[in-house]
C-alpha cells in the first residue's frame, strides 16, 4: 500500500479567506500564483476547495454536481488545469448527511462519491464532521470513506476534520486518514493561534508519518482581511505570524496556506517560503517534538525540541529547537543541554543556526541562553559537534 503522506502535506485551502465565495477563475489564479510567487518551488503542492462548491442537490443518479455558476466547466476541467501546472487538487465533503454549510455530505454515498472524485482527477479530500448521525461512531465513518478511496482507482489523500472530538488521536491512524484536524476553527488573531498551539503540545506524539495532526489552516498574511466572517479578525503582527508558522512546522502540522496568495506582501511570501523552517516540517523522519519549559517561567516560555534526520557526513544527528515566549514581556529561555541528552561530560555541544536570520549564531556547551521578544519564536537548527 502506497504511503501518500510521507511528510505533512503542504498547500492552500480556500476557506480562511474566501468562505463561500469560490469559483473556477479564483482557483485557476491561485494555481498561477503558486508558480509566480515561489510557493511550488518551496514545496507547496495541494490546492484545496473547501465547503460550498456543489449544488444543493445530487443528480438523478445520486452523484454530486458542481455549482453551475461557480464551476461552469465542471471540476475535471479545473483539475486538468491544476495538474498541467504540476500541482494537485483537493475537494471537500463531510461524514454526515450535509456539510457544515448545508450542502450534500457523503453519508451513505461514500462509494459513489469516491468514484466521482477519482473520475474528476481529485488528489485530496477534506472530510468534515457536521450532521454526523449520532448513533454511528466517527471512526467507522472515516473508515468507510478511507475504504471507498482505497478502491476508487486513484490515490487520494484523506484529510479528516473532526475538530479533535471523540478522542480522535487514539483511533484516527487506524481509520486510514492521512491527516486529521485536532482543534476547532482558527481565526486571524494571536489568542486563537496561542490557544491552538498550547492545546496541542501534549498531542505532538500522535503526529507522524502518514497520519499528521492538522492544527488548522494557516492565517499567516491574512492581516485582518478576507471574506469569511468565521475566520476574519484583528490580524497579527509579523512576529506573531512567524511564531504561528514556526510552531505549526515544528509540530509536524500540515502547512495549508489560508491567505490570498495572489496579493500577499513580500513579508508574507518570505514567511511562507522560508526553506529553513519548511525543512524542519518536511524532515523525512517525521519525528515529533517534545517540550521543555523555562525552569523559572513555566507558563510563558518553552522550547520545542525535534530530533531531525541530520547530516550523515557529520554526527548524523541534528536537533530543531524552537523557543517560544507567549508573554507580553521580553523573556529568557535557557535550554540546558543535559535535558536533551547532551550533558557537559559528553564532550559535545551544539552549533546554533538561526532559521529566520539564516546564519550561525554560535557554538554552545552545557546550555544556550536566548532572549525572546513578546510572542516571538526563535528557531534554530542545531548541529551536534565535539567541543
Ligand atoms: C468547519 C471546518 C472548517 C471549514 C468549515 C466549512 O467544520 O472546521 O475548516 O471546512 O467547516 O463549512
Amino acid at each position: 500500500m502506497a504511503i501518500l503522506a510521507k511528510t505533512p502535506p503542504m498547500g492552500w485551502n480556500s476557506w480562511n479567506t474566501f468562505g463561500n465565495n469560490i469559483n473556477e477563475e479564483l482557483v485557476k489564479s491561485i494555481a498561477d500564483a503558486f508558480i509566480q510567487r515561489g510557493l511550488k518551488d518551496a514545496g507547496y503542492e495541494y490546492i484545496v476547495i473547501d465547503d460550498c462548491w456543489s449544488e444543493k442537490k445530487r443528480d438523478n443518479n445520486g452523484r454530486l454536481v458542481p455549482d453551475k455558476n461557480k464551476f461552469p466547466n465542471g471540476i475535471k476541467a479545473l483539475t486538468d488545469y491544476i495538474h498541467s501546472k504540476g500541482l494537485k487538487f483537493g475537494i471537500y465533503s463531510c461524514v454526515g448527511t450535509h456539510t457544515c454549510a448545508g450542502f450534500p455530505g457523503s453519508f451513505e454515498h461514500e462509494f459513489v462519491d469516491a468514484v466521482t472524485f477519482a473520475e474528476w482527477g481529485v488528489d485530496y479530500l477534506k472530510y468534515d464532521y457536521c450532521y454526523k448521525p449520532r448513533n454511528v461512531a466517527g471512526e467507522d465513518l472515516y473508515k468507510r470513506m478511507a475504504l471507498a478511496l482505497r478502491n476508487c482507482g486513484r490515490n487520494i489523500i484523506l484529510s479528516a476534520c473532526n475538530w479533535g472530538n471523540d478522542g480522535v488521536q487514539k483511533w484516527i491512524r487506524e481509520s486510514g486518514c492521512h491527516l486529521y484536524r485536532s482543534t476547532g476553527d482558527i481565526s486571524d488573531n494571536w489568542k486563537s493561534i496561542e490557544g491552538i498551539m498550547l492545546s496541542q503540545l501534549n498531542n505532538a506524539c500522535f503526529s507522524g508519518i502518514d497520519c499528521w495532526n492538522d492544527m488548522d489552516m494557516l492565517v499567516v498574511g491574512m492581516s485582518g482581511t478576507g471574506e469569511n466572517e468565521h475566520v476574519l479578525s484583528t490580524g497579527c503582527n509579523e512576529s506573531e505570524y512567524k511564531t504561528h508558522f514556526s510552531v505549526w512546522a515544528m509540530m509536524n502540522s500540515p502547512l495549508m496556506i489560508g491567505c490570498d496568495i495572489r496579493n500577499m506582501s513580500e513579508q508574507t511570501a518570505a514567511i511562507l517560503t522560508n526553506k529553513d523552517i519548511i525543512a524542519l516540517n518536511q524532515d523525512i523522519e517525521g519525528r515529533a517534538p517534545y517540550c521543555i519549559r523555562q525552569w523559572n517561567n513555566l507558563d510563558n516560555v518553552f522550547s520545542l525540541i525535534k530530533p531531525l534526520s541530520g547530516d550523515a557526513s557529520t554526527t548524523g544527528c541534528d536537533y530543531a529547537v524552537a523557543m517560544v515566549n507567549i508573554s507580553d514581556v521580553k523573556a529568557e529561555m535557557s535550554l540546558q543541554f543535559f535535558d536533551i541528552g547532551l550533558p557537559y561530560s559528553s564532550g559535545l555541544g551544539l552549533e546554533f543556526y538561526d532559521c529566520w536570520k539564516h546564519e550561525v549564531i554560535g557554538f554552545f556547551t552545557e546550555r544556550a541562553s536566548i532572549d525572546i521578544e513578546p510572542h516571538e519564536c526563535r528557531v534554530f537548527r542545531c548541529k551536534v559537534k565535539k567541543v
